[in-house]
């Protein structure tokens, strides 16, 4: 496991990008696992800022998102689709048919998963898997658990990320209780894995997910098994460690 120390969350932003663009340089073909959330915003900006001035091309670039909420259409404003659609994907030269989110309104979410793992298996595995931390150390959706769930399935978000994602919804019962993620199997079989995560917030789980033992019940600990992990967080979030 590797840290990357970052002054602040721009910083912070612009050295995950770098390591984004380089694999996209490297690997104009490259599949990148992407996360949404407030963490790699900056990250995508950082990528679109780039892609304008001619440095990067993303035209044969394939994506996989981690996750979508069950019951929202990517027209929602609040699936993870438009997310990334606003976010990212509207600003750069990427093929719209080579972008891949779960599909939130498929009628049977258990086929809906194996269907996202197979594709994921044909794109030939992630070569770079971008992740954000939830304060309870989930990655995706994958919440904290007996046992590090395998491939993409079906969760019940916790109350923990229910509130996290309250901020999001006007009505608290339209915050959705229900998710399809890629599972803890998927995300380690990355090729590289590169976790951003910023501010005070997150210094207690940090600390807990990266220092302390790892176990299910804080699934990002299982990165620091990863051989090729890097943490790229700023000096707030790493206040504790
Ligand atoms: C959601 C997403 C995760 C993300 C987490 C943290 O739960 N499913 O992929 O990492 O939020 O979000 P933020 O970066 O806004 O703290």
């Amino acid at each position: 496991m590797k840290i990357l120390r970052a002054r602040d969350y721009t910083h912070m932003s612009r050295q995950a990008a770098n390591i984004i663009s380089a694999q996209v340089i490297l690997k104009p073909d490259a599949v990148l696992g992407l996360a949404t959330g407030s963490s790699p915003v900056g990250v995508y900006e950082q990528l679109i800022d780039w892609y304008r001035k001619g440095d990067l091309d993303f035209s044969l670039v394939r994506t996989v998102n981690l996750d979508e909420y069950l019951g929202l259409s990517g027209s929602d404003p609040q699936s993870y689709r438009y997310f990334m659609d606003r976010h990212f994907f509207d600003h750069i030269n990427i093929d719209r048919a080579n972008t891949f989110v779960p599909d939130g309104l498929a009628p049977d979410a258990a086929a809906e998963c194996s269907r996202y793992d197979a594709l994921i298996r044909r794109l030939g595995g992630i070569d770079l898997q971008l992740l954000g931390l939830g304060h309870n150390g989930h990655i995706g959706f994958n919440e904290p658990d007996e046992v590090f769930t395998k491939g993409t399935h079906k969760v019940t978000l916790s109350e923990s990320t229910l509130r996290a994602n309250r901020r999001f919804f006007e009505r608290e019962e339209d915050v959705p209780r229900f998710a399809c993620t890629v599972g803890i199997c998927d995300i380690m079989q990355a090729r590289r894995i590169v976790m951003v995560v910023s501010g005070a917030d997150k210094a207690d789980i940090i600390r807990e997910a990266f220092f302390g033992p790892v176990t299910p019940h804080v699934p990002a600990s299982i990165l620091q098994l990863h051989r090729d992990f890097t943490l790229v967080a700023d000096e707030e979030a790493l206040i504790k460690v």
